[in-house]
């Protein structure tokens, strides 16, 4: 009991793994577990009763390929597809609880070691509305019960993975069987053995099989005489459709495949030949007439190593629609081979296929196309064309496959202003123009995947297109504007393109509809910058603040008022006004400075400043002004102190202004209103000076605006607005600051130092300003 325990927990972690596993056939989403279970490859050998117990909603399950040794008993109601195939069973015995599975559609059942079917094998099954069996594991069967298959009454489709030799005693009571369901298509894969000589008839009931309409024979050795015999059963049968898939044939009739005697209507729709191996290396010879094939609309030949188009196909088939000729070994000459002669070139022919020949010409080709009357879709793709003269296509032609030739940017040229599809990828394209796009403007489709294109132009005016693909090209990123011109979009592939994850690509990642991109996200990483090389673009996070320049402006405008508001106030607060007006006097002096440096440097002078001021004042130059530039060892003529008693007062004022390096005025309301006559007199006198008036400096003892200064006092006024002026500081601070530029104005000649001193003045200061922020 705790072995058989042991057992059952392996085989459920044994499954788990192989959920985990298995890339095949697992589930794409996580959910998808519930529904689809695939255990294939796993050496399962048993079930536990119980295992799906708790998976009751199970809708496929695969455990092909294991070694289970009996069909298990599965009560999975949901069921739809279960493919037990592959696996060591002896028999094909149905368990009675499949009786249940009423959604049972797909059912597969194949072992090596099932060699027959008994009557009763597949009994549960008879109610059990079955779409498709596949049945068998290619090997022989020993024995088949008549009336086993009949039970399974609403068979559809059955796949018979079995073969048979010699006796076709069991193959023949086989179709019989399936007479008596509601089978409509057979499929039989690897039916006679390699070394097998089929004699016989085995096929000769499907002429009396109504309901059968499509059979495909895969994988199967087939000679030539066989086929003859066939054959003339699918002729006389009500069939529809006919496809060999993978088939060796091999000629072993003298004359090849001889068939000439048709007296009938064939009800055949559709023929396919699909991978045909030529035993002899040779291509066979087929005599028959295609005259009677008058139902025939679908005609594929492919892979077949044709060469040479059999003369009849060309004009004989009254109503083919489609004709596949891919994979072949055609060209322009083997098409039209010249000694086929026709009248009218494929009546009804809507659909060609030439994908994968040796076509070159494009010019011959559109030229001879213009025969084909109904045509409406023609691939050439996987060709050798080449651009080789102007080209004229039929207006009716509204699709065009050239993928895979090499035809470089100047294809649009020769393509027809008619098409509504066409297929260009893997072409060398490097570039497409809207002028080249213009010449189609019915144009609904159009595929330029894996070509080098580097942008898509901006000016693209194709309202009627509607998917669109790009993908796998050389585009860094897709702007709104390239498919503004696009309003009727409704598919995208633009996967797998170097993108530049920067905000060239904001606008596809954020704002584009995604349900337009039909291979998004998955296609989509970034090349560029290299830190996020290989990443998804659906994972590049960029804000729209940092990719749109409008809004980096809005938000950022109240920001700066904000900071500009700060700074001000601070500024303010701070008296950042007056500190910068002294910064800047400093500045207009070091710059004249400079230039009058040399030149004072061989003058004298008798004083390094004249101070002229109103008596009222006389205090604060008393006691702060003289002693403090004294005291750093200038020397000073001060008005009234210094002045030649009896003289009158303007040559006293001029004797000390030419005496002195430079002249200060401490202007206050009171200077200006008592004492600036007397200079308005001397500025006229001495015209002079006043040209020189960077020897001025004034000191604002209290505000004085400007413009409150009385219209008489024009020279004040414009001294005023040109000459810098210091103002002195009621805060104990500022006033260092203030010394110290104007102490460095009457040092001017000795350059270091005055910088020294403004240098350390300043940083003193800064010092304090930010002290106190
Ligand atoms: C079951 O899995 C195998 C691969 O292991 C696959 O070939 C087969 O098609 C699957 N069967 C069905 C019904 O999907
Ligand atoms: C199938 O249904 C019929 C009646 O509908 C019933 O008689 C028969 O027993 C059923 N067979 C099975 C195997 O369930
Ligand atoms: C063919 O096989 C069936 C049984 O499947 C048998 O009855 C019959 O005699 C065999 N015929 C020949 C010619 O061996
Ligand atoms: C198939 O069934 C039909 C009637 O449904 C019958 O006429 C025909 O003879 C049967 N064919 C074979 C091969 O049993
Ligand atoms: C064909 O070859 C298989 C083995 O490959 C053999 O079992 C079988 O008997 C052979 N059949 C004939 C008719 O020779
Ligand atoms: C085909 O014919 C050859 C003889 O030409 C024969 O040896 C071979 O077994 C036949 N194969 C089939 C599948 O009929
Ligand atoms: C039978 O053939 C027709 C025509 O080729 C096709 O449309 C149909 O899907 C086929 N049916 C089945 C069950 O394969
Ligand atoms: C084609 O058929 C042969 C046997 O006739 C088989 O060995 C081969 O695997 C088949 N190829 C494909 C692609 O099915
Ligand atoms: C093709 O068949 C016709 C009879 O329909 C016959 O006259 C002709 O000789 C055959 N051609 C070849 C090459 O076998
Ligand atoms: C062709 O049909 C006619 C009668 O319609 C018949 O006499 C003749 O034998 C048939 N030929 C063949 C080869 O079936
Ligand atoms: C377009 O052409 C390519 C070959 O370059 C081919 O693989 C693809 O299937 C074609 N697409 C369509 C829709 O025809
Ligand atoms: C995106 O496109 C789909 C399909 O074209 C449409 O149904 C959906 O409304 C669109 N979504 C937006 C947000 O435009």
């Amino acid at each position: 009991m705790s072995t058989q325990r042991a057992r059952v927990s392996l085989v459920t972690r044994t499954i788990a793994v192989v959920l985990l596993l298995n890339v095949d056939c697992t589930a794409e989403k996580e959910e998808d577990f519930e529904i689809k279970l695939c255990a294939t490859h796993c050496g399962l050998r048993e079930l536990s009763p119980g295992m799906f117990d708790n998976t009751p909603l199970l809708k496929v399950l695969n455990m092909s390929s294991n070694e289970l040794s009996f069909i298990p008993d599965l009560s999975l109601k949901q069921l739809k597809i279960l493919d037990l195939s592959n696996n060591l069973y002896t028999s094909y015995r149905i368990p009675s609880s499949f009786g249940y599975l009423t959604h049972l559609g797909t059912l597969s059942l194949g072992s090596i070691a099932a060699a027959s079917v008994d009557y009763d094998d597949f009994e549960p099954l008879t109610n059990v509305s079955l779409h498709h069996l596949i049945l068998g594991a290619g090997t022989q069967w020993r024995k088949y019960e008549s009336g086993s298959l009949a039970k399974i009454k609403l068979l559809q489709k059955i796949s018979l993975h079995a073969s048979f030799c010699e006796n076709f005693t069991m193959f023949e009571n086989f179709l019989i069987d399936l007479n008596k369901t509601q089978a409509k298509s057979l499929r039989f894969i690897s039916l006679f053995p390699d070394n097998c000589s089929v004699s016989g008839d085995p096929f000769k009931h499907l002429r009396t099989m109504p309901f059968i309409k499509n059979l495909t024979v895969e994988n199967t050795w087939i000679n030539s005489s066989f086929m003859e015999v066939f054959l003339k059963n699918v002729w006389l049968s009500p069939l529809y459709d006919i496809s060999f898939v993978n088939i060796t044939y091999n000629e072993d009739t003298p004359d090849g495949f001889q068939f000439h005697t048709i007296n009938h209507t064939i009800n055949l729709n559709s023929i396919t030949f699909n991978g045909v191996n030529h035993y002899q290396y040779r291509y066979p010879t087929i005599n028959m007439s295609f005259k009677a094939f008058s139902k025939l609309t679908d005609l594929k030949f492919s892979g077949t190593g044709m060469n040479i188009l059999p003369c009849g196909v060309i004009s004989t088939l009254p109503s083919l629609k489609t004709l596949d000729l891919s994979d072949n070994l055609l060209s322009e000459s083997g098409f039209w081979w010249a000694h086929c002669p026709y009248s009218s070139a494929f009546p009804k022919l809507q659909h060609l296929y030439l994908s994968k020949n040796r076509f070159s010409s494009l010019s011959l080709i559109s030229l001879k196309m213009k025969e084909i009357r109904t045509l409406v879709s023609l691939d050439l793709s996987f060709n050798s064309l080449v651009l080789d003269g102007d080209c004229s296509w039929s207006h009716q032609l509204i699709e065009l496959s050239l993928g895979s030739n090499n035809l470089g940017n100047d294809v649009f040229k020769y393509l027809s202003s008619a098409f509504e599809r066409i297929n260009l990828s893997k072409t060398g394209i490097t570039a497409v123009t809207q002028e080249d796009l213009s010449r189609f403007p019915r144009l609904t489709y159009l595929k330029l995947s894996s070509n080098s294109i580097q942008v898509l132009p901006e000016d693209l005016n194709m309202p009627s297109l509607i998917n669109l693909f790009v993908d796998q090209n050389a585009i860094t990123s897709i702007s709104r504007e390239a498919l503004a011109g696009l309003p009727g979009l409704k598919t995208l592939n633009a996967g797998r393109n170097p993108f530049f994850c920067s905000c060239e690509s904001y606008w596809l990642v954020t704002e584009f509809n995604k349900s337009l991109l039909m291979d998004w996200p998955l296609d989509y990483a970034c090349s560029s910058p290299p830190s996020l090389a290989g990443r998804s673009l659906s994972e590049y996070k960029t804000s729209r603040l940092s990719c749109e320049a409008w809004l980096q402006a809005a938000l950022a405008l109240p920001v700066v008022i904000v900071v500009a508001a700060v700074v001000s106030l601070v500024f303010y607060k701070c008296d950042g006004i007056w500190y910068s007006k002294m910064l800047w006097v400093w500045i207009r002096m070091k710059r004249r400075g400079k230039q009058r440096c040399n030149k004072l440097n061989n003058l004298t002078f008798g004083y390094h400043a004249f101070i002229s001021y109103s008596h009222q004042d006389s205090g604060w130059v008393d006691s702060q002004l003289v002693p403090s530039l004294e005291g750093s060892g200038f020397s000073l003529c001060v008005h009234e102190r210094d002045f030649v008693p009896g003289e009158w007062i303007i040559d006293n004022i001029i004797n000390c202004v030419e005496s002195s390096y430079k002249t200060l005025f401490i202007l206050s309301k009171h200077f200006v209103q008592s004492e600036w006559c007397n200079y308005e007199l001397f500025f006229a006198q001495h015209r002079a000076i006043s040209v020189q008036q960077d020897s001025l400096v004034f000191i604002l003892l209290e505000p004085i605006p400007t413009d409150s200064l009385p219209k008489k006092f024009l020279k004040l006024r414009s001294l005023l607005r040109q000459q810098t002026y210091l103002e002195w500081p009621r805060d104990e601070r500022k006033q260092q600051f203030f010394w110290a530029n104007l102490k460095s104005m009457l040092h001017v000649a000795d350059k270091s130092v005055v910088m020294k001193e403004v240098a350390e003045a300043i940083s003193d200061t800064v010092h304090l300003l930010t002290d106190q922020v």
